[in-house]
């Protein structure tokens, strides 16, 4: 989605904005611009497509030591370059980049144009450059207060004045403002990954707040007046974890960073003594983690069908009734918010504007909410009550692969604990706790069949459509290995708990039409078998995905995808890696973007 970079300093900003907006690509954009402070004048560049083209239209020299960057994913007008931010005033003092929705844009629009303003977008946003400037004040940040006091909407904003060089002012409601605190030089952004480079002590703005900075120095006021304080944090990952690494893709390279993630997910959090799993910061004792009666998890895409399996391993393993939802679905029909349910929400970003709506509601009724994130001091994770850090690192490419497999680990290690609290025996509580530690030796293993898949891949991506079916735990793992083939191939793909194939679906199997069978080696392997037969019994295509040395399943199917044996406690996850590297290998034979899918941005930061 939209991203920001902004810079003050003593340094030329021209290629420290470019180097930010280019951290900010991987999460979508399709139009991008700077703004540079020179001479007491603010000098705009702009234009639609990929970033390179803004580059083309570079001068050799953009002269000015403060400016700032945005990436725009269009909601409000197409991707054009009028389109692209940043945004003038008429007079052209004034400039703005922003991420979120003005909603009342067109109210203000209209008021603005009727006192003589002249529009050159069609943007929500260019409202705001114009409302500023027509709202005089001492300072600009009073300015920029005044102005927001009459806007409804969602904004992560940064403005700048010509008459005042090397100031800038940022305000948020509802989409992140991150300050960066450099030697003699201050950042503003909307993602910590771009400014990585230049400085890891970051102060987040809440919704409400604004911030007033120069090269020096910032201060933080909330939208009332009131000054505000915030001690900043330090970013410890490592920023050449956002390099591509020698890897083709970020895809690539995530996908085979997942005996490493997954490694960061568990680490010290497993107790030998005890034969149990120790999350340190759920804020809750023993004794209200006993008093739980129920569990609800709540995420959007991956992270829902990463939520749909915590809740199948919590149910198992803790018998406490779980269940997953959509959290806009949530959110939206008024839910019932219960003193003794533990809801958890889960997201990557920690910035999904429906995960954040769902937290909201949930804590506004007096619910109790954990989050599962990888990115520290996001939104989510600031405003849940406690939660998990996936420690997966920054996940770059659109489509999400590391955070998942963080995600199921972190619900395993939280069945683990529930389980131990209720009636999972110390005994079994060590097979647990063993089979986790071999979870990151296991991924590698069922990364190592990247080679057969690749050769798979090629025969089977020219088809228009693809089933992927799974009973119970699998099912969940069939729903993202087939999310994963749409968002990246673009091949129509669905999935079926197997179950279900026999009710309908079935009618659609045809000689064209390949199904992926998912097929762990448990207790219901023979009845997964049974769905073998009925989709060879139509000659529809099977791809097996199996640990199971069972010749049937060679007898009855086109191509097997293998992955290793193992507890079976950790199937969903190991099945989940082979279907990544199936999806994978198609989109690249079909020569698609793989690491920014058309129409898709990294976190969905907008309703
Ligand atoms: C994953 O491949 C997706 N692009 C998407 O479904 C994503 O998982 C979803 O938007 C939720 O994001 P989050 O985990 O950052 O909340």
């Amino acid at each position: 989605m939209c991203g920001i970079i902004a810079f003050t300093g003593n340094r030329a900003a021209a290629p420290i904005l470019i180097a930010g907006l280019r951290r900010l690509e991987y999460r979508g954009y399709d139009s991008s611009g700077i703004a540079l402070h020179s001479r007491n004048k603010i000098q705009i560049h702009r234009a639609a497509g990929k970033l390179s083209q803004l580059e083309k239209k570079l001068p050799a020299k953009v002269a000015g030591k403060s400016g700032m960057g945005h990436t725009r994913w269009a909601t409000h007008g197409e991707a054009t370059d009028e389109n692209a931010h940043p945004h003038l005033s008429t007079e052209g003092n004034i400039a703005i980049i922003h991420n979120g929705i003005i909603e009342n844009a067109n109210a203000l629009r209209k008021a603005l144009e009727a006192s003589g303003v002249i529009f050159s977008s069609q943007t929500d946003s260019e409202v705001l450059a114009h409302l500023i400037a027509a709202t005089p004040a001492e300072t600009l940040l009073e300015s920029v207060r005044q102005a927001l006091l009459q806007v409804q909407g969602t904004y992560g904003l940064v403005v700048m004045d010509a008459e005042r060089p090397g100031e800038l002012v940022a305000a948020r409601n509802g989409s992140p403002v991150i300050v960066g605190i450099g030697e003699k030089e201050m950042f503003i952004t909307s993602d910590a990954n771009a400014i990585l480079s230049h400085t890891r002590e970051v102060v987040h703005l809440d919704d409400g707040e604004l911030v007033s900075m120069d090269q020096k120095s910032f201060q933080l006021s909330t939208l009332d007046a009131a000054s505000a304080t915030r001690e900043s944090i330090t970013i410890t990952h490592d920023a050449g974890s956002l390099e591509l690494e020698g890897y083709r893709h970020y895809l690539l390279k995530e996908m085979f960073e997942q005996p490493k993630s997954v490694e960061r997910t568990l680490r010290g959090r497993l107790d030998h003594r005890f034969s149990t799993a120790r999350l340190g910061g759920l804020n809750l004792t023993a004794r209200e983690l006993l008093d739980i009666r129920r569990i609800k998890i709540l995420g959007c895409g991956t992270a829902y069908y990463a939520a749909m399996c915590g809740a199948n391993c919590i149910e198992q393993l803790a018998r406490l009734p779980s269940s997953a939802e959509p959290a806009a679905e949530f959110r939206y029909r008024n839910p019932l918010i219960e003193p003794d349910t533990l809801y958890i929400v889960v997201s990557q970003s920690g910035e999904t504007f429906d995960t954040l709506a769902a937290v909201r509601e949930i804590r506004r009724k007096g619910g109790r909410v954990l989050g599962i994130n990888n990115v520290v001091g996001s939104t989510i994770a600031r405003e849940v009550d406690g939660g998990v850090y996936m420690h997966a690192g920054p996940e770059v490419s659109v489509a999400s692969t590391k955070a998942f497999s963080s995600m199921l680990t972190s619900f395993m290690l939280l069945a683990l604990q529930l389980g131990r609290i209720h009636d999972v025996s110390p005994q079994y509580g060590t097979v647990l706790v063993e089979a986790l530690e071999r979870c990151p030796e296991k991924i590698a293993e069922a990364l190592e069949q990247d080679a057969p898949i690749a050769a798979m891949a090629k025969k089977y991506c020219v088809a228009k459509s693809m089933f992927y079916i799974g009973r119970t735990d699998a099912f969940p793992i069939a729903l993202e290995g087939a999310l994963k083939l749409k968002e990246i191939s673009y091949i129509h793909a669905e999935a079926y708990p197997a179950s279900e194939l026999k009710h309908g679906p079935l009618a659609l199997i045809d000689p064209d039409t390949p199904t992926i069978v998912l097929l762990p080696d448990n207790d219901l392997l023979d009845k997964s078998i049974s769905s073998l037969q009925e989709i060879k019994a139509r000659k529809g295509p099977v791809i097996a995905v199996t640990n199971s040395d069972s010749p049937e399943i060679v007898e009855l199917s086109d191509d097997v995808i293998r992955f290793p044996a193992c507890h079976q406690f950790l199937h969903p996850l190991v099945m989940g890696i082979s279907l990544q590297l199936f999806a994978y290998h198609c989109a690249v034979t079909m020569g698609r973007d793989v690491d920014q899918p058309r129409n898709l941005a990294k976190s969905v930061t907008v309703e």
